[in-house]
């Protein structure tokens, strides 16, 4: 629904003397000084925020009739209706002395748990703080679910029953190269930077389709996808865990009709192309496959072509040896 706060107000007595002060002491910037007939429409803002103004108002007509303006005026006056603007500053000690140079009074400066700030009334009753040092916490964050989380699609694993042709044909017909071996149980190809878009499985049971990859944009989002699909009761092959030979941290899931999908983030990016050797990771080491030395199960397969049975990961269709 709304998008910004981009204006505020304040009342003053006289749009003149707030000039002077809100610019000439303060060090804001007139944003609109116009004349309506009716009204002076006087903002300014912080240098470079432009978007976010503050209405430095005289209260009378035609907001208000003169009897309410003279008692808006009254309260100003008295100190009890001031406006309050908060503002940041990059060294408050420094602001408060310049402040103090140009004659505005200053409170003393105060060491706040949020940052070390001074406070200051403009000539007509206003509250002005300022602050230093406040934390601000990067926007956005995201604290839920609405999504996946998917930036980009990772990887596609296919079985071969043997691996080593596998490589031997996407290398040369397709110009993959070789980013890691696991023994002769898989090997992990890249096209781009990404550590591999292709993977090869050995299985015995010939050529199928292993599982699909999509990367997600945090780790928050792993956990929460993971977090999300036992909850509705998606079986979860393996993980969350984390590959020793692509550094992705990743979960494996069967989506319909038996097919494996996985989420993961982190996945190594291979620069320079030319220095990288490829790596043999031995697949009997625990942690091989998971560095969390977390519980496998094995990827489950879509044989190409092949009668299976029906949707049931405990029905084991086709095991890779590996998941990767
Ligand atoms: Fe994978």
């Amino acid at each position: 629904m709304l998008n910004s706060l981009h204006t505020t107000q304040i009342y003053v007595l006289d749009q003149d003397q707030a000039l002077d002060f809100y610019v000439g002491k303060l060090g804001l910037e007139v944003n609109t000084d116009a004349d309506l007939g009716f009204m002076r429409w006087l903002t300014v803002n912080v240098p470079g925020e432009p978007g976010r103004s503050i209405v430095l108002e005289k209260p009378g007509p035609p907001i208000m009739s003169d009897e309410t303006a003279a008692q808006v005026r009254d309260l100003m006056t008295k100190g009890a209706l001031g406006g309050h603007l908060f503002f940041a500053t990059e060294d408050a000690a420094a602001t408060h002395a310049q402040l103090k140079e140009k004659g505005v009074e200053v409170d003393d400066l105060m060491d706040q748990s949020y940052g070390i700030d001074f406070g200051l009334r403009d000539p007509f009753g206003n509250h002005v703080e300022l602050v230093t040092g406040q934390t601000v916490l990067a926007r956005p964050i995201n604290f839920g679910r609405p999504a996946a989380g998917i930036s980009e699609f990772g990887h596609l694993c296919l079985d071969a029953p043997d691996v080593r042709a596998a490589h031997e044909f996407w290398s040369t017909v397709f110009s993959g190269r070789v980013s890691d071996w696991i023994g002769d149980g898989a090997c992990l190809m890249r096209i781009d930077p990404v550590h591999h878009k292709l993977a090869f499985f050995q299985n015995d049971a010939g050529a199928g389709f292993c599982h699909i990859n999509f990367q997600v944009r945090t780790l928050d989002d792993v956990m929460r996808n993971w977090r999300f699909l036992q909850q509705n009761d998606v079986h979860i092959l393996h993980g969350p865990g984390r590959h020793p030979t692509s550094t992705a941290i990743f979960v494996y899931f069967l989506g319909p009709d038996d097919l494996t999908y996985e989420y993961s983030f982190g996945v190594q990016l291979i620069e320079d192309d030319a220095a990288w050797r490829p790596r043999m990771f031995e697949l009997q080491e625990p942690g091989s496959i998971d560095m969390w030395l977390g519980p496998t199960q094995r990827t489950v397969s879509q044989s190409q072509l092949a009668e299976r049975p029906s949707v049931n990961a405990d029905a084991n269709p086709s095991e890779s040896a590996v998941s990767v």
